[in-house]
């Protein structure tokens, strides 16, 4: 099944190897970092919680749990044209209500440039209309399917540390996909909210011993130059995958990058 959103980073490539590891035992699948949560919607794990900091996202999947036919037709009324996304993107932060937030918000993910989120300062929506290559919209059927599979999922929008801590159980397996981390967060210039730091790339490594030590499993994919020295441990197992990856969303700087799997089983 394909997942509902177009995402920068998203794991639809890497699919195939990643099917290859997952445990085959009834898990509590446990995504932080969950973004279009490609391999959820491949596996449509019974048991499930999708997390992940960008609360619109959220807002979306919570939206399409409960009402999913009017996220559709709110979406699908709107027309794929430039005027019509600008004023979208114009009105969608100030939007009351949820529902109709969620339609938004899927409407200017299918036709943004790169399956991109970034706001400005503001906290509004900044990514510009793309004239071409954004794909087709779901079909009804195919959209209704994938909001299905979102029934047993809890959603959550939240920071990686809240929803690991909270589920430290043995029967649970995090898929973790985090952000490349930048290498000085700048406060003053950086405004996005989703920017992944050094500080938090150290956060995310004692969860990840915290996972490990309540017996629970984990799969981490990460940059290898950086994964190699931090997240190497006697008992983690490592192999190297690689992955085209959409540089800073910007399509002049694709290129294959070599990304490390670590696993604690
Ligand atoms: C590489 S993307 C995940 C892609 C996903 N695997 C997919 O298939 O689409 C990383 C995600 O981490 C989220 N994120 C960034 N910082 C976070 C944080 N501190 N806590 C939780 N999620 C965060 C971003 O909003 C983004 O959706």
């Amino acid at each position: 099944m394909r997942p509902l959103l177009r995402w920068a980073g998203s794991k639809r490539q890497l699919l195939a190897p990643l099917r290859e590891i997952l445990p085959r035992d009834d898990l509590i699948y446990i995504e932080p970092f969950c973004g279009s949560a490609a391999l959820f919607f491949d596996q449509r794990p019974k048991r499930a919680v999708l997390a992940d900091i960008n609360a619109d996202l959220i807002n979306f999947y919570s939206a399409c749990k409960s009402r999913p036919l009017e996220v559709f037709e709110i979406s699908n009324r709107l027309k794929r044209t430039k005027s019509e996304y600008l004023d979208v993107r114009k009105r969608v932060s100030s939007e009351k209500s949820k529902l109709t937030r969620a339609a938004y918000f899927y409407f200017l993910n299918r036709n943004c440039f790169n399956g991109l989120y970034r706001t400005n300062k503001q906290g509004m929506f900044n990514v510009p209309f793309s004239e071409s290559r954004t794909g087709r919209m779901l079909s009804e059927e195919e959209f209704l399917a994938a909001c299905s599979a979102l029934k047993g999922a809890r959603v959550i929008s939240c920071d990686f540390e809240r929803v690991i801590e909270d589920n430290l159980k043995a029967e649970a397996f995090f898929f973790l996909d985090p952000p490349y981390a930048v290498k000085h967060r700048q406060p003053f210039t950086d405004y996005n909210s989703e920017a992944f730091g050094q500080a938090d790339l150290r956060r995310l490594l004692t969860c990840l011993k915290a996972i490990d030590d309540a017996g629970a499993k984990f799969a981490i994919t990460y940059d290898a130059s950086v994964a190699e020295r931090f997240l190497l441990r006697r008992a983690w197992h490592q192999s190297e995958i690689t992955v085209r990856r959409n540089i800073a969303g910007f399509a002049d700087a694709r290129r294959n990058a070599s990304e490390i799997l670590t696993m604690n089983f």
